[in-house]
C-alpha cells in the first residue's frame, strides 16, 4: 500500500466486567490473546514500525504478551476515556504522516479486508476520516451515529447522554476510525471532558472536525458481528465460537473433512491437507501441520506438531511438538509427549508414551511402554511393557538401540545403554550392560520349578 498508515489499538482498559485479575486483552479467544489478534491484523495494513499498542492496566503483560517484533507501546498510566487514550501517544505518533487508524484491543473478529476498504475509503474521499457504522438490531450500549437533513454524520452520541429520540437510530458506531493525521492531530485536543464521568471522549472529533469546516464519513459494515467488542466471558466465548467457526469452514472449504465439525478445534495457526479426516471432538493446536490423507482419531490433541502425508492417529492420543512422518500410525490412546521424530511407516500404540525419541522407520512400539532419550533404530520392535529407564534421580541418559532388533516384553533398559543392531533381549530382561549387535541379551532370574509343591501346601493348611 503506498499510503503510510499509523495503526493505534487501545488497549489501557481493565475491562470491569470480565471479573478477572487480568486486563482484558490478554484473555484469549481463537487461541490467541484478544490483542494479538488485533495486531496480526494490522500487520496487513502496515509494517510494525507504524503498529502501536497503547497498554495502561497489566502494562507490562500486554508488552510481553504482545509477541510481535518492532511494534511500539504507548503508556497510559490514567485511563481518562478514549480521547485521551490517543492524547498519552502525541510524542510519539504526531510527526508521522499519512493516515491514522484507531482499533481496539478487544474486538479482534474486525478483518484485515474491511480496514483496507475503511483506509481506501479514507483516501479516495474529500473527508477528514471515516468511521465504521453498522445498523444494528440492537445497538444498545453502542454510540449512535447522528445524520444532519442531508444525510452527512453531524455527531456521534454516546448511549449515556441520548435523547429517546436519539436512542432509537440504530446506526452504532463501531469505534474504528482512519482520519488524516495531519488533521487529527490539529484538532484532537480540542476535546474536553464535558461529560458526567468526566471523560475525554474520541468519538466527540466527529462533531469538532464538523465545526471546523470538514467532514467525517461514515462506512456502513454488513455483519455488525465483525465489530464485536468483548465486555464479559459470554461475549468472549461468542468471539471464540465465531473464530473456530470462520477455520473449520477454512478447513473444510480447502479439502479437509470434519466429522461433526461443530465439536472440532483448530487453531488460526493450523494447517491442514486435503483429504486428511478429523474426527469429533479432536483439537488441533498452535503450530501444528498436518499433511494429506491423514486421519485424526476423535478426542485427540494435536499441539505444535508436523504429520507428513497419510499419517494415522487414533482416538484419545496426545502429541505435542513432535514431527511424523509419513504413514506413520500412533494410537489409539498414545502420547507423544515433546520432542519426538517418528520415522515413515513406524508404529505406536495404545498406552505407549514417547518423550525425546526418535523412531527408525518402520519401527513398532504395540503397547504399554515408556521410550524417553532414545535413539531407535529401523525395524526396531519394542515388546509390551518396555521401560527405558532414563533417569537416575539427577540426570537424564540416553538409550540407544539398533536396527532390526527385538527388545522382548517387560524388559528394563537401564540407561545410558545401547543395544546392538540385530540383538535380541529376552522377555522381562533388566538390561544394565550393553549388547553387542545380533547378541542374545537374558538378565533375569532363572526359573525354578517345585514338583508337587502346591499340592503338599494345601494338604499342610487342611490339617
Ligand atoms: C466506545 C465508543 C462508542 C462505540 C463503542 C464501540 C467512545 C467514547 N465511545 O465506547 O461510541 O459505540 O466504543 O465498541 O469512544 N480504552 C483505553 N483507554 C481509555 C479508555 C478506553 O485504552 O482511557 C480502550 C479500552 O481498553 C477498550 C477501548 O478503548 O479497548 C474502548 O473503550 P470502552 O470504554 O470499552 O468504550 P465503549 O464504552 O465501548
Ligand atoms: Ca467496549
Amino acid at each position: 500500500m503506498e499510503t503510510p498508515v499509523t495503526v493505534v489499538i487501545l488497549a489501557a482498559g481493565l475491562g470491569t466486567r470480565m471479573k478477572s485479575r487480568r486486563a482484558k486483552v490478554l484473555h484469549r479467544a481463537g487461541g490467541k490473546a484478544l490483542v494479538q489478534h488485533v495486531v496480526d491484523t494490522s500487520l496487513e495494513l502496515t509494517p510494525p514500525g507504524r503498529i502501536f499498542v497503547v497498554v495502561g492496566h497489566q502494562a507490562d503483560e500486554v508488552r510481553q504478551t504482545v509477541l510481535t517484533h518492532g511494534i511500539g507501546f504507548i503508556e497510559q498510566r490514567e485511563q481518562r476515556g478514549t480521547g485521551h487514550a490517543l492524547m498519552a501517544g502525541r510524542d510519539a505518533l504526531a510527526n508521522l504522516d499519512g493516515y491514522i487508524v484507531i482499533l481496539y484491543g478487544d474486538c479482534p473478529l474486525l478483518r484485515a479486508e474491511t480496514l483496507k476498504r475503511l483506509i481506501a475509503a479514507t483516501t479516495t474521499s474529500a473527508a477528514a476520516g471515516v468511521l465504521l457504522s453498522a445498523l444494528m438490531r440492537d445497538p444498545t450500549g453502542y454510540g449512535r451515529v447522528i445524520r444532519d437533513a442531508r444525510g452527512h454524520v453531524a455527531e456521534i452520541v454516546e448511549q449515556k447522554a441520548a435523547t429517546p429520540e436519539q436512542l432509537a437510530i440504530r446506526e452504532g458506531n463501531m469505534g474504528i476510525y482512519c482520519y488524516r493525521a495531519g488533521l487529527f492531530w490539529k484538532h484532537l485536543d480540542e476535546i474536553r471532558p464535558d461529560n458526567p464521568p468526566r471523560e475525554y471522549y474520541l468519538t466527540d472529533m466527529v462533531a469538532i472536525l464538523n465545526r471546523a469546516g470538514h467532514r467525517v464519513e461514515a462506512m456502513r459494515i454488513d455483519d455488525e458481528r465483525e465489530a464485536l467488542g468483548i465486555n464479559d466471558r459470554e461475549q468472549l466465548a461468542q468471539v471464540d465460537a465465531i473464530f473456530r467457526e470462520r477455520k473449520r469452514r477454512e478447513a473444510m472449504l480447502s479439502g479437509v473433512t470434519l466429522e461433526k465439525p461443530e465439536t472440532i478445534t483448530i487453531d488460526a495457526g493450523v494447517r491442514i491437507g486435503m483429504d486428511t479426516v478429523i474426527e469429533p471432538f479432536a483439537q488441533i493446536l498452535g503450530k501444528t501441520a498436518i499433511g494429506e490423507n491423514c486421519r485424526i482419531g476423535a478426542c485427540s490433541i494435536v499441539q505444535d506438531s508436523e504429520l507428513a502425508d497419510d499419517v494415522r492417529i487414533g482416538p484419545f492420543t496426545v502429541i505435542a511438538a513432535s514431527r511424523l512422518e509419513r504413514g506413520v500410525s500412533a494410537g489409539p490412546f498414545a502420547r507423544l509427549r515433546m520432542g519426538n521424530h517418528v520415522e515413515a511407516g513406524a508404529h505406536i500404540g495404545n498406552f505407549v508414551e514417547l518423550k525425546k525419541t526418535h523412531m527408525g522407520a518402520g519401527a513398532k512400539a504395540g503397547h504399554l511402554a515408556y521410550l524417553g532419550d532414545s535413539q531407535i533404530g529401523a525395524a526396531v520392535n519394542i515388546g509390551a511393557g518396555t521401560i527405558t529407564c532414563n533417569y537416575d534421580g539427577f540426570a537424564k541418559h540416553g538409550t540407544t538401540i539398533g536396527d532390526g532388533a527385538f527388545v522382548g516384553s517387560n524388559s528394563t533398559l537401564v540407561a545410558p545403554i545401547e543395544i546392538g543392531a540385530g540383538a535380541y533381549l529376552g522377555a522381562g530382561s533388566v538390561i544394565t550392560d550393553p549388547v553387542p549387535a545380533d547378541a542374545l541379551a537374558i538378565g533375569r532370574a532363572r526359573q525354578v520349578v517345585k514338583e508337587e509343591w502346591a499340592r503338599k501346601r494345601r494338604a499342610l493348611i487342611k490339617k
